[in-house]
């Protein structure tokens, strides 16, 4: 087989991708771009790698989260700081429900461009090109903001290197300081309609106090101090995702320089079309986003492609059908994963099947769908005797009212007060938590399932 070149996805079938008009100011940015760091590195890819191989055998769990899209607006941070915080608080609530170590990967530095469910927009009888992220083109209605500018490639970059710098703080700065982090949830489990929550709560803060008082805390003093935290974004843009590609001395093979985990979105998942052909030749975990639409037919045929030899922790299945549809979804692509021996973990995106316009006229997502796709999600892992692997969500740390739901109430009403979103509604600090909070509740109950029937 000829070998795999990083430009070789500009022969196959785009969608999703723009039209730039000036192919001279492409060109420099694509150099500029090609000459300027990788943001991350091969070992910080491989040792994901790893943790997820751990995930796909049920000794790791994988929590992906963050902006459904970035924004150079509300870049900032404090905004960084906040979302980094709230994952890491679900982290440890995880990690107390399965017992295992939990992955964090951000969709963080890098999570710029978006697909789209039509090519136009039409607003009072006028019709502009759709918004495809700060990467691409500009929110604002105006025919001017909608052209694709390449330039924005550069800020892209320029924002992604600085938000990892402030996250590369983060983890190894003491900030991450696991007796912080817990006296961070307390503020959410105080709230009367959180009481639920205490006893989980107060059982890790026992845990906590107990290897405090056996001085396993102090001969630990480098694990609870630091924190392993990555990023990811949907490898949608590809001229960006080319230029940052680089060839790991190491090992020979090439890198996607622009983030650890890149993914695939659901509408760009066509077996020969461009999106697939570049993640093939990458050596980093790819994630694969699988909707109603995805064929038992079309996933074989994608993880022969993406992951030929069936490498553990190189493929993540993220399903994402929506609240009371996944048993009519996943047990065909389960079914489909086992006949192939394929190594994957599985994830689930409650989010992105769960979007509804609200009466109010804002886009939304009910908190009780979200739950719900994640129950559904356990329940046919269970069933299949499969390992349910990860959880994916669009949230913020910020106190943004876009979902509705949660023990703090957001009604359709509530929208509108903090509606910050350039993209999907994401979970508020608090949603996250509580999801965090009734995720760790299906992971106890499915180990101690698991317990049961080794005991018996
Ligand atoms: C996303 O993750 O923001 C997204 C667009 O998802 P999907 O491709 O699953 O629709
Ligand atoms: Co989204």
């Amino acid at each position: 087989m000829a070998e795999w070149l990083k430009s070789d996805w500009r022969a196959k079938p785009r969608v999703q991708m723009p039209d730039y008009t000036d192919q001279d100011a492409l060109t420099a940015v694509e150099a500029k771009l090609a000459s300027y760091p990788p943001l991350v590195f091969a070992g910080e890819a491989r040792s994901l790698k790893a943790k997820l191989a751990a995930a796909s055998r049920g000794e790791a769990f994988l929590l992906q989260g963050g902006d459904c899209a970035e924004s150079f607006n509300q870049f900032s941070a404090d905004h960084i700081r906040d979302t980094f915080k709230v994952m890491l608080q679900m982290a440890m609530v995880l990690t107390f429900g399965a017992k295992v170590p939990v992955i964090k990967v951000g969709r963080m530095a890098g999570q710029f461009a978006k697909p789209r469910s039509a090519p136009t927009e039409t607003v009072n009888g006028v019709e502009l090109p759709s918004y495809r992220g700060d990467i691409i083109n500009e929110l604002d209605f105006t025919a001017e903001s909608r052209i694709p500018d390449p330039s924005k490639m550069l800020q892209a970059y320029t924002q992604a290197a600085a938000t990892l710098n402030l996250l590369r703080a983060f983890s190894t700065g003491g900030y991450a300081d696991m007796r912080d982090i817990h006296g961070w949830t307390l503020g959410f489990t105080e709230s009367e309609k959180a009481a639920k929550f205490r006893a989980m709560a107060n059982r890790i803060s026992d845990a906590l106090d107990f290897m405090e008082a056996a001085g396993i805390n102090s001969a630990h003093e480098h694990e609870l101090h630091t924190v392993d935290f990555y990023t990811s974004h949907e490898s949608l843009l590809l001229e960006y995702e080319e230029a940052l590609t680089r060839l790991d001395s190491t090992s020979g093979n090439w890198l996607a320089g622009s983030g650890h985990m890149l993914w695939i979105g659901d509408r760009t998942r066509q077996p020969d079309g461009a999106h697939v052909e570049f993640l093939s030749g990458v050596q980093n975990p790819i994630g694969l986003k699988c909707g109603p639409t995805t064929t038992a037919e079309d996933l074989k045929v994608l993880m022969q492609k993406l992951n030929p030899e069936n490498e553990a922790g190189r493929l993540t299945l993220i399903a994402r059908f929506g609240a009371g549809t996944v048993g009519d979804h996943l047990p065909r692509l389960i079914k489909a994963v086992k006949e192939e021996g394929a190594n994957v973990v599985w994830s689930c995106d409650a989010m992105h099947g769960n979007t509804i316009k609200s009466a109010t006229g804002y886009k939304t997502r009910p908190f009780d769908s979200v739950l719900r796709e994640v129950q559904e999600f356990f329940a046919v892992h269970k069933a299949e005797g499969t390992i349910p692997g990860g959880v994916h969500f669009e949230m913020t740390g910020q106190d943004v009212t876009e979902c509705t739901g949660g023990v703090r109430e957001v009604t359709e009403e509530d929208l509108s007060d903090r509606y910050h979103t350039a993209c999907d509604p994401r979970l508020n600090a608090s949603q996250s938590l509580e999801l965090a909070f009734l995720v760790a509740e299906e992971l106890s109950s499915l180990r101690e399932g698991n317990e049961a029937a080794l005991a018996s």
